[in-house]
């Protein structure tokens, strides 16, 4: 059986953990899809993952291929996954189980959709796991609506620079924090207040808002109850905000994970082929070079997403 390449982790610890391993090709069980990776996005689940910080990977995970969003080709469709065909261009979430960082991965045929026909295997990459998230966090989990207000918190990174387009797609009136550097990017991307959180303090600024959208928690969090209506709602992708302190300032607050869903990506897709949503790549790294990807992710600054190209 011929072997490919796996950018894999043996122990939990820094950067100098991954290695560039040869591993025999996996092969997809029943209700899933083998894809040829084209390209790997990073996201800051991966270096949690790496140091040993994420509940759900543990020492029986390894030895671990990091890397949970691929872009890339149907190699292989397992016996009962009838959604897709060989050749067939597709973008997902890659599940708990990991495998993006490399050359390819199998994925269970409920996370894919069609890649978005107008970008390429780079920019779609950049989409699902980000994306999803934003998503579910305004939509499913906020219930945003149309004439709403929303501040998102981190705008700019993976997660935020796709909240902000989604949220504007909506019909929603979007603040934004963000540093010195990015106000500029912010404002492109379409919100409507960007709050530049190293000069302004946010509560200054915003109040009355229907919902926040928490992408960095600690003292952030802890400054945002006040600027929620009554019957607002806080979203947070970190920890779970404390319930006593909804109930004082009488809103919902929750803490949520993102969830891999073929349809909902393909609702997101939709919007890109439209051209009201664009994900951003500050920058690409070889597969080889995971390592320095993963280390510009955990300086904690991106601007949009950080990329493997692949093959
Ligand atoms: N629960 C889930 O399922 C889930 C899913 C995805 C992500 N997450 C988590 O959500 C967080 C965001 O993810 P991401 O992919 O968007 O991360 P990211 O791409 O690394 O972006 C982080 C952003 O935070 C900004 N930032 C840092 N300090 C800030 C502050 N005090 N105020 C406002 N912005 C600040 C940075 O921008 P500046 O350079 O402008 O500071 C950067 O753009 C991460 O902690 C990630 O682990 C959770």
């Amino acid at each position: 059986m011929s072997k490919v390449c796996k950018m894999r982790i043996h122990q939990f610890g820094g950067n100098d953990v991954l290695l560039a391993d040869q591993v025999e090709c996996s092969q997809p069980d029943a209700g899933q899809v083998l894809v040829s990776v084209h390209a790997a996005s990073v996201n800051p689940v991966d270096f949690k993952i790496r140091s040993g910080k994420y509940p759900a990977v543990k020492e029986d995970r390894l030895p671990y291929t990091l890397g949970r969003d691929v872009s890339g080709v149907v190699e292989k469709c397992g016996a009962q996954a009838s959604r897709f065909n060989h050749g067939d261009e597709v973008f997902s979430i890659v599940g708990i189980c990991g495998g993006g960082y490399s050359e390819e991965v199998v994925v269970d045929e409920d996370a894919l959709a069609a890649k978005p026909s107008g970008i390429d295997h780079i920019h779609a990459t950049a989409i699902p796991l980000a994306g999803q998230t934003a998503w579910q966090g305004l939509f499913r989990h906020g219930g945003l609506r149309a004439g709403q207000s929303v501040l998102i918190h981190g705008g700019t990174g993976g997660v935020g620079h796709f909240a902000i387009q989604f949220a504007k797609a909506r019909g929603a009136r979007v603040l934004t924090t963000v540093s010195t550097e990015n106000v500029k990017f912010a404002g492109a991307l379409g919100a409507d207040v960007v709050i530049d959180y190293r000069t302004q303090r946010f509560e200054d600024v915003a109040s009355d808002l229907d919902m926040v959208f928490d992408l960095i928690d600690g003292e952030t969090r802890e400054r945002s109850w006040n600027v929620l209506k009554k019957g607002g709602v806080l979203v947070s992708t970190l920890t779970e905000p404390s319930q006593e302190k909804a109930k004082q300032f009488g809103v919902r607050a929750m803490r949520y994970t993102v969830e891999a869903d073929g349809d909902e990506l393909a609702e997101i897709a939709a919007l890109v082929t439209a051209g009201k949503v664009k994900p951003h790549i500050q920058k690409t790294f070889p597969l080889a070079a995971a390592a320095d990807a993963l280390a510009s992710v955990e300086r904690g600054h991106s601007v949009g997403k950080i990329v493997l190209a692949v093959a």
